[in-house]
């Protein structure tokens, strides 16, 4: 289907608000970053966008709501808040199905289409021999992985920071690779009836392989939910410069640093969580300029704080053949080493709890390799953790989320601007999936008589075509490309320096 077609067909089925996620085209994005900080509410933004959009007063939004009123059950919670992250093997018999799990991943394993299939056996291949040598991993670290226990206190402990600012919240944990998984997550979720979702994933900086691959399960999990569809969600796709999330790590650095004799003297040395180059090159992933962002802005905070110390970030964590993000953390650390560095303090960049990554890659392998170069001065600042005003500001990001969740969806279809391929991919599948479903001027006209069933379908998928957007496809459109780069999605007035 052409994609002018498209066009033609869609603006009259996005004024529904029976889906209730977020579209954040750059335009609306922009709006809502100027009105950042002033008392503009939900309904001065809604009518400003009647405004704009003449056909909206065609919708008729009240036998929507009345129809999502029938599926609201008696106990309900408000605000949900779900919180993604890659999980860990919980027992060392578990390492090996974990490691399933994590190599059965296409985001993880990219094979070309016509070897799809072949993802369940290499990953069965690939968990089977890397078991081993992982197991030894989890045994050093006490047997477990500990990123769900604090996962958990964070979620306990967002919820209490929420109260605080009169925010009735429920977190629930939705783990990638291990329990509880995504589905159980949701399962809760529809079970307490919750009536407003921010997506948050514990992942400061996006990246296709994490965020993006967990967003893209969510995705996918939407699309197949009559009940979910209708909830209110929204994603908060990263959240690398925030201001108190880079204070809460400077804070960390500085408590480091003070440590020594002269605070300015060790290197401050940033290991992020690698990544294979193909990543940012083939498929423009953020994740390198996001990372190098967080960088950026917490050296700044550092020097205005008076703080002088030289500085390296370096990626970790690199297996197989391919190569990855340079530079690479044990070479960093040997180069610094041969260049006379004694003293460094390590922070680990990419993670906000304790896991493997941390307690046995950084605090064992590259110690010991900082040792073998002659960094006699070594630290590691601990990962954020329950550190408060790290939390008070993950509770500040979610509740500067929640008017978008008022939001009703909001397509630059709507204003005939280029979309992503994806959208019309869409439709392209529904119509060969339901036959039913007509597009072209004739559905154009029936839609604006009243909401039909094909024409919901239709609204949950473009809705979550949203999160799509916002997250893993985004990558080949070049507007939302670069609003992610530029971090405008969606706190477009907090990324920006
Ligand atoms: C920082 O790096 C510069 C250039 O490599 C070097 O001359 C200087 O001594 C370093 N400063 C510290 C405190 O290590």
């Amino acid at each position: 289907m052409p994609s002018s077609m498209a066009r033609l067909l869609l603006p009259p089925l996005l004024l529904s608000p029976a889906s209730g996620a977020w579209l954040a085209p750059a335009e609306l994005t922009r709006g809502l970053g100027s009105t950042a900080g002033s008392s503009a509410t939900p309904a001065v933004m809604q009518r400003r966008r009647t405004a704009a959009s003449p056909r909206a007063v065609l919708a008729d939004p009240s036998a929507a709501s009345a129809a999502r009123a029938n599926f609201t059950p008696a106990k309900s919670v408000d605000v949900g808040v779900m919180l993604l992250n890659l999980g860990g093997p919980d027992s060392l018999e578990n390492v090996e199905p974990f490691l399933y799990n994590l190599f059965s991943d296409p985001e993880i394993i990219t094979l070309p289409s016509f070897l799809s299939w072949f993802n369940g056996p290499l990953a069965f291949i690939i968990s089977r021999s890397r078991a081993p040598q992982s197991r030894e991993g989890y045994a050093a670290i006490g047997g477990s992985s500990p990123q769900l226990a604090t996962t958990l206190e964070q979620g306990r402990a967002l919820e209490a920071s929420l109260a605080r600012r009169g925010i009735e919240a429920k977190t629930y944990v939705a783990m990638r690779y291990w329990h509880p998984f995504t589905e159980e997550a949701l399962k809760a979720i529809k079970a307490d009836g919750v009536r407003r979702l921010v997506v948050l994933p514990l992942y400061p900086q996006f990246s296709i392989s994490t965020s993006g691959s967990s967003l893209r399960l969510l995705e996918r999990m939407f699309y197949a939910d009559q009940e979910l569809r209708q909830m209110r969600a929204v994603v908060i796709p990263a959240w690398y410069t925030r201001p108190g999330y880079v204070a809460a790590l400077a804070r960390l650095i500085r408590e480091k640093c003070d440590t020594y004799a002269d605070r300015s003297q060790p290197t401050i040395f940033f290991s992020a969580h690698g990544l294979p180059k193909k990543y940012i090159e083939t498929l423009g992933d953020p994740y390198k300029q996001q990372t190098e962002a967080t960088v950026g802005a917490v050296m700044s905070k550092l020097r205005r704080l008076g703080y002088m110390n030289n500085y390296t970030l370096a990626y970790q964590s690199r297996v197989g053949p391919v190569e990855w993000l340079r530079p690479y953390t044990d070479d960093s650390i040997r180069e610094l080493g041969a260049s006379g560095v004694r003293d460094m303090v390590t922070v680990p960049i990419s993670f906000v709890s304790e896991h493997i990554e941390t307690l046995e890659e950084i605090d064992v392998e590259y110690a010991e390799l900082a040792r073998e170069c002659g960094i006699t001065g070594w630290t590691r600042v601990p990962a954020l953790g329950l550190e408060q005003d790290f939390i008070d500001d993950l509770a500040l990001a979610v509740e500067e989320t929640l008017p978008l969740t008022e939001e009703r969806p909001k397509s630059d279809i709507n204003e005939g601007r280029p979309v992503s391929l994806r959208v019309v991919n869409d439709l392209v599948q529904l119509r060969s999936k339901d036959q039913e479903i007509e597009f072209g001027p004739v559905r154009y006209e029936v839609r604006r008589t009243g909401l039909t069933p094909n024409a919901e379908l239709i609204n949950g998928r473009i809705a979550m075509t949203s999160i799509t957007l916002a997250s893993l496809y985004s990558v080949y459109d070049g507007t939302l490309t670069s609003d992610i780069l530029e971090g405008r999605l969606p706190f477009s007035q907090f990324f920006g320096f």
